[in-house]
């Protein structure tokens, strides 16, 4: 069994999932597509324009953030998996709307091979960040201050436009200690739309090694809790 068939025990009738951007999503799409052949009823939100072509291509119905609040899953890839199941994404170019559609669901779970778990979110030496195109200058400037080196992702002689029009850095990181911080520090940043660390939000990491799949699970009480502010403080 591979990774992607495993995935299929996280979706059920009726569905409403999130579906993410890459290799792994996309054979995952391809198992998925099987089911509803044989009848699944299930929607799904890509997390790009690929995603959404390689899905109607297949026959999965899609939807759209307007008509679901939440998502009962995503199944999505990952760049790198700490021990927590803490990640990196967004080598694939897609990691706003992955932000996006993770951030909405009530079980993430990340398809990955064995290469992909790392001691600490950074071994790969890479992070990306997406960037306003009219910020560039002043975000990778104020990177710099951070001590963050970066360079500006290319498609051919042009620079790689996301999805959502903006641009993609790839910084150059070491393995990190306090990735909160990181994040933190970077999104602060004018400009910066977001980064690929995505902390406290996989529930389920599956690795495929051969022909083995391993099952890893978070940590119970170490998911993030949604941000919520006193009703007093936010006027309608
Ligand atoms: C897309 O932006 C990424 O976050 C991918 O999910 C990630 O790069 C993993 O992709 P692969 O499954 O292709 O390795």
């Amino acid at each position: 069994m591979t990774a992607a068939e495993r995935a299929l025990e996280f979706v059920a009738q009726g569905d409403r999932i999130g579906l993410g951007t890459g290799h792994a999503a996309a054979a995952f799409a391809v198992a998925l597509a099987a089911r509803v052949r044989e009848g699944l009823d299930v929607r799904a939100v890509p997390t790009s324009q690929a995603t959404a072509d390689h899905a109607l291509a297949l026959g999965i119905p899609l939807t759209r953030l307007d008509d679901v609040e939440t998502l009962d899953a995503t199944i999505d890839g990952a760049d790198e998996v700490d021990p927590q199941l803490d990640l990196i994404k967004g080598y694939g170019g897609a990691l706003l709307r992955e932000m996006v559609v993770a951030s909405i669901s009530r079980r993430l779970v990340i398809l990955v091979g064995r290469e992909k778990l790392v001691p600490s979110l950074g071994t790969r030496g890479t992070l990306p960040v997406e960037v306003v195109p009219f910020a560039l200058p002043v975000c990778r400037r104020r990177l710099a201050d951070l001590d963050i080196g970066s360079s500006l992702r290319m498609a051919g002689d042009r620079p790689f436009v996301t999805d959502n029009g903006n641009y993609l850095l790839h910084c150059g990181v070491a393995p990190m200690t306090r990735p909160h911080d990181v994040r933190d520090a970077i999104r602060s940043i004018p400009g910066v739309v977001d980064v690929g660390l995505f902390l406290g939000l996989a529930d389920i990491v599956l690795v495929e090694d051969g022909d083995r799949v391993d099952t890893l699970h978070r940590a119970p009480g170490t998911r993030c809790a949604p941000l919520t502010l006193a009703s007093r403080q936010v006027k309608p």
